[in-house]
């Protein structure tokens, strides 16, 4: 099963990631932690590159490639291959955060982010998306509390933020069926509770309906077949 976080920076997804790997491990699974921008030495590489907050004079469209060209070796080294050993891949972040902050924030064109993406990860969709909510003002305030690496994007205007939330916002609305949304204003306990519920559910259907679990094919009129895993 393929599960991917999701929210706007400082919404304590790293933190609730490595408590559900561990309670999934503790349960026999088998799971692969990883991320993006990254997840591979070269993906590393091009992290770099994109946190660099030296790097302003980067183009909008640069940065778009960037994010996919390192999510196109993700999912062709790590992620592929992982869910094909019957791996739990959870990752934090992956193509929703370029609709959300490349689209939504940047105002570039969704349908135009949408084929790129389609491309660089020749389909592959997640099962599980769990979307952790904070306002961008909580959000932020809570990184600079946490002393986290402060990236190019952390320093982008308020409205920049809200933005990206409003969108995030949308696109649950969507794709109901896939996402998850977890008021991430909370406790971490309470958090990772809720989470725990929504994966094991997630695993329970997944057993029931699909074992062995088996690539399914979601058609629409734009689009190719999507792989949901
Ligand atoms: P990171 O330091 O990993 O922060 P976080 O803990 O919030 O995930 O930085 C990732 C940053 O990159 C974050 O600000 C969101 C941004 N991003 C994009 O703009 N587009 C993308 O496609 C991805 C994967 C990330």
């Amino acid at each position: 099963m393929f599960v991917t976080f999701e929210g706007p920076d400082g919404s304590g997804k790293t933190t609730q990631i490595r408590l559900l790997a561990e309670w999934l491990r503790e349960r026999g699974r088998e799971v692969v932690l990883t991320r993006e921008p990254g997840g591979t030495e070269i993906g590393d590489q091009i992290r770099a590159v994109l946190h660099d907050p030296y790097n302003t004079a980067m183009d909008a469209r640069a940065e778009i490639l960037l994010y996919s060209a390192s999510r196109a070796q993700h999912v062709a080294q790590l992620i592929r291959p992982a869910l094909a050993a019957g791996k739990i891949v959870i990752s934090d972040r992956y193509a929703d955060s370029t609709l959300a902050y490349q689209g939504y924030g940047r105002g570039l064109d969704l349908e135009m982010l949408r084929t790129i993406t389609r491309f660089a990860t020749r389909g592959l969709t997640p099962g599980l998306t769990l979307y952790l909510d904070i306002t961008p003002e909580e959000g932020l305030q809570r990184r600079r509390l946490g002393g986290d690496e402060w990236n190019r994007l952390d320093a982008e205007a308020l409205e920049f933020h809200q933005r990206v939330r409003a969108g995030y916002l949308e696109l649950v609305e969507q794709e109901p069926e896939r996402w998850a949304v977890v008021n991430a204003a909370r406790p971490v306990e309470e958090v990772q509770v809720e989470i725990r519920a929504m994966v094991q559910a997630r695993l329970g259907k997944e057993t029931r309906v699909t074992k062995p679990v088996i690539a399914r094919n979601k058609v629409t009129k734009q689009s190719p077949p999507l792989l949901m895993c």
